[in-house]
């Protein structure tokens, strides 16, 4: 037996040389600089016994939780900003393309196709908003023909369709394509600030930590176009409260847009409003570049 004692950084020097026969390269720079960081985090706090059993609590309760509807593991990596700081690395735009954000629980793929101008809400949902733009080419400006739009929001009871139980199973989510010059339309209404699903983990540590569970109001869209960059992103709006502390760290500046509010006599009322409507140019510049496929996140109840 070899003599002297083992101190933390002999477990980490064995735990690190452990994935040393790894056959995959990448897995391998995984696994050892997770190792060389998790232990630097618990040398650097000191973690006590006590501190790891609970944390090892919390990741149990947050296996628990998660399932088809709901998945805590998301809202984890969302509240600590990895999702935002992956988003970052995984998308460096040029400087004219519009900014990327997180994808979000409550994206559900397969919305209806809906034609130029339609409304995405299948029942009342709060105050009409006609959102219109372009698509063009960040590099050049030009327009983009039979670009996709795929929107989903919340409505003014500050839920999604697909956390919502009483709501058509399309309601305030569609897609659309542009016009040949570039030009898009549709309705939708204007969005409230909402919670993030609190009653979990994240919750607790959100309240033990003074932070609050709340989102800004926002619009979230993917934009598709062969031979672009499949652009994930938000509208927020302008006069929504807690745009300076999104508890998911997503708002980017030049991701915040007026909502004009309009009255029911102005001469561009679009048919079918009665009452107090709004109105909001979104114009998106898309970088070119290979599309990608978007995941399916799981639900977020
Ligand atoms: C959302 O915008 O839909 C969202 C994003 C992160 C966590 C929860 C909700
Ligand atoms: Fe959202």
């Amino acid at each position: 037996m070899e003599s002297g004692r083992t101190g933390p950084a002999d477990i980490t020097g064995k735990a690190v040389a452990s994935f040393d026969g790894a056959d995959d390269e990448r897995l391998r720079e995984l696994m050892q600089a997770l190792v060389r960081h998790l232990h630097g985090f618990a040398a650097e706090v000191g973690l006590t016994q006590q501190e790891w059993r609970s944390a090892i609590e919390v990741l149990t309760a947050t296996g628990h939780i998660t399932d088809e509807r709901r998945q805590e593991f998301i809202l984890w990596s969302d509240t600590l900003g990895l999702s935002m700081f992956v988003d970052a690395l995984a998308n460096p735009l040029p400087e004219r393309a519009t900014e990327s954000t997180v994808l979000g629980p409550f994206y559900v793929p397969g919305s209806p196709l809906r034609p130029y101008g339609a409304d995405i809400s299948e029942q009342s949902a709060g105050t009409p908003a006609l959102v219109h733009g372009r698509i063009v080419d960040a590099t050049t400006g030009e327009p983009i023909a039979g670009a996709e739009l795929d929107v989903w929001q919340n409505g003014d009871n500050r839920l999604y369709a697909v956390q919502d139980p009483e709501a058509p199973e399309h309601h305030l989510r569609g897609r659309f394509q542009t016009r040949e010059d570039g030009t898009y339309a549709f309705r939708a209404v204007r969005p409230v600030p909402y919670p993030i699903p609190d009653d979990g983990p994240v919750g607790r540590m959100l309240a033990a930590t003074g932070r609050h569970p709340w989102r800004p109001a926002h619009i979230h869209v993917i934009v598709r176009a062969p031979g672009y960059q499949t652009l994930v992103t938000h509208v927020f709006d302008r006069e929504s409260r807690y745009l300076d502390s999104d508890t998911v760290f997503a708002v980017k500046p030049s991701l915040v847009r007026t909502f004009v509010e309009r009255d029911p006599d102005d001469p561009e009322t679009p048919a079918g409003i009665d009452g107090p409507w709004c109105s909001l140019e979104c114009t998106v510049a898309l970088a070119p570049g290979p599309a990608r496929e978007v995941a399916d996140p799981g639900r977020t109840a």
